[in-house]
C-alpha cells in the first residue's frame, strides 16, 4: 500500500447554502461526496480512501457512500486543516492525496500527473492558470488590474509524502489562521511545492451558481434513450375502470390483479424500459400479494424514482389507448394532468392518444384495452 486518498466533507457549506451540506447533496442521483469517492477509488493507483466528515454528519454521510469501502468516517473538526490533520491520523500509507469532497469530478489524468510528481518532489498540486483579468474591488470600484503572469488557480487532490505533511501541520497550522489548503502550510513553512497541470472538471463547488454549471455539464453529457410499453386487459365484470390514473364510468370493468390500469402499466414499461431496468411484472410480480388490487399510480411513481435514482432525467412520455369505449377524449385533459402528477412532470411532457381499431380484432370487439406507450429519458453517460 502506498497511496491513500483522503476526502475532508466536513464542512458545513454555508456559502451554498441549502438545508444539507453541499457534499451529501445528489447531483444526478449521486451525492457529491459520492461522486468524490468513486472518481478517487477509481484510479488504479490509489490503495484506500478515508473520509472525514463533521460531528452530527454521520446520518447523511451514511446515506451518501452506502456500501462504499472507505472504513469508517473519521470525525474532523472545526476549521479544514483540522480535518485534514484528524484524518492523517488514520493514514498509514507513505503517500496521501488529499482532497475536497466539495470537487465532485476529478480526471484520472490528473492523479497520474500528481503521482508521477511525487517521484521527484515531497508534495504537487494540481494548478490552473488565470485567463480572466486580475484587478482588487473594495466592492464597488476596481484597482489597476495586476500581472496575471504566473498567477494560478491551485485545485486539489494535493500530494504529499506523509509523514512530511503531519509534520508541517502539527508545527505550523494553528500559526496561519485558518489556511485553506495544506499547500498553503506547506509553503509558509517555506517548503517546496510542485505543481502539475489541474483540470477545469475539479472546480470546487462553493457558490450556487457553481452547483447550476455542474449540473449543467452532467446534463450535457447526458444520453437520450426511448422505452417501449404495451399492455393489455380484458373486460371483466361491471365498470367503472382506472384509466390513465382516472376512474371513469364504463358498464364493464377491466380484469386483473392491480388495478389493471393499462394505460399507466403501458408507461410504467415504457420507462423501465428506457432505463433498461427490467419490465413491471418483474418489479410487481402479480403472485406478490402485496400488489392485490394495487393502485397503479405506485407502480408507475416506482418507475420514476428508479429513473431518477439512477440520476436519469425524465423528457417526455406519450401514449395511444385502443379501445372502441369508452372514449378517451372527454378525460385526456384529466388523465394526463393525472400521469404528470404522478411522474412530478408538466402537463406538457405528458402525451395521451386514442384509437379504434375499426372493429376489427380484440379491441374492435370490445373484449378488452390495449395500451403503448413511449417514453423518453436522458441517463449520465456511462
Ligand atoms: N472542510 C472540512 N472541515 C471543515 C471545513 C471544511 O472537512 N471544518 C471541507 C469541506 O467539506 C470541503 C472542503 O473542506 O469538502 C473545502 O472547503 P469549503 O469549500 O470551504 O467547504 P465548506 O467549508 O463546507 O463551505 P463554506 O466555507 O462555504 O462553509
Ligand atoms: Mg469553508
Amino acid at each position: 500500500m502506498n497511496v491513500t486518498a483522503l476526502i475532508v466533507a466536513a464542512g458545513s457549506g454555508s456559502r451554498m447554502g441549502g438545508e444539507t451540506p453541499k457534499q451529501y447533496r445528489m447531483l444526478a442521483g449521486k451525492a457529491v461526496l459520492a461522486h468524490a469517492v468513486d472518481a478517487l477509488s477509481a484510479h488504479p493507483r490509489i490503495d484506500a480512501v478515508r473520509v472525514v466528515i463533521g460531528a452530527g454528519q454521520e446520518a447523511e454521510a451514511r446515506a451518501a457512500l452506502g456500501t462504499r469501502a472507505v472504513g469508517d468516517p473519521i470525525i474532523g473538526g472545526a476549521t479544514r486543516s483540522q480535518s485534514v490533520a484528524r484524518g492523517l491520523a488514520a493514514v498509514a500509507t507513505r503517500h496521501v492525496l488529499v482532497h475536497d469532497a466539495a470537487r465532485p469530478f476529478c480526471p484520472p489524468a490528473v492523479i497520474d500527473r500528481l503521482i508521477a510528481a511525487l517521484d521527484d518532489h515531497a508534495a504537487a498540486v494540481p494548478v490552473l492558470a488565470v485567463p480572466d483579468t486580475v484587478a482588487r474591488s473594495d466592492g464597488v470600484f476596481l484597482t489597476l488590474p495586476e500581472s496575471r503572469d504566473g498567477l494560478v488557480r491551485v485545485q486539489t487532490p494535493q500530494a504529499f509524502l506523509t509523514a512530511d505533511l503531519v509534520d508541517i501541520l502539527g508545527r505550523h497550522s494553528s500559526a496561519d489562521g485558518a489556511p485553506t489548503d495544506e499547500a498553503s502550510v506547506l509553503r509558509a513553512a517555506g517548503l517546496p511545492v510542485a505543481t502539475v497541470e489541474g483540470d477545469p472538471l475539479l472546480d470546487k463547488l462553493t457558490v450556487p451558481a457553481d452547483w447550476a454549471r455542474a449540473q449543467a455539464m452532467l446534463e450535457a453529457r447526458m444520453i437520450s434513450r426511448t422505452g417501449l410499453g404495451f399492455d393489455v386487459h380484458g373486460f371483466k365484470g361491471p365498470g367503472p375502470v382506472m384509466l390513465g390514473g382516472i376512474e371513469i364510468a364504463h358498464d364493464k370493468g377491466l380484469a386483473g390483479h392491480s388495478d389493471a390500469d393499462v394505460l399507466l402499466h403501458a408507461i410504467t414499461d415504457a420507462l423501465l424500459g428506457a432505463a433498461a431496468l427490467g419490465d413491471i411484472g418483474e418489479h410487481f410480480p402479480p403472485s406478490d400479494e402485496r400488489w392485490k388490487g394495487a393502485s397503479s399510480d405506485r407502480f408507475l411513481a416506482h418507475a420514476a424514482d428508479l429513473v431518477r435514482g439512477a440520476g436519469g432525467i425524465i423528457d417526455h412520455v406519450d401514449a395511444t389507448v385502443i379501445c372502441e369505449a369508452p372514449k378517451v377524449g372527454p378525460h385526456r385533459a384529466a388523465m394526463r394532468a393525472r400521469i404528470a402528477a404522478i411522474l412530478a412532470l408538466a402537463d406538457g411532457q405528458v402525451s395521451v392518444k386514442a384509437t379504434t381499431t375499426e372493429k376489427l380484432g380484440f379491441t374492435g370487439r370490445r373484449e378488452g384495452i390495449a395500451c403503448q406507450a413511449i417514453a423518453t429519458i436522458r441517463t449520465p453517460a456511462p
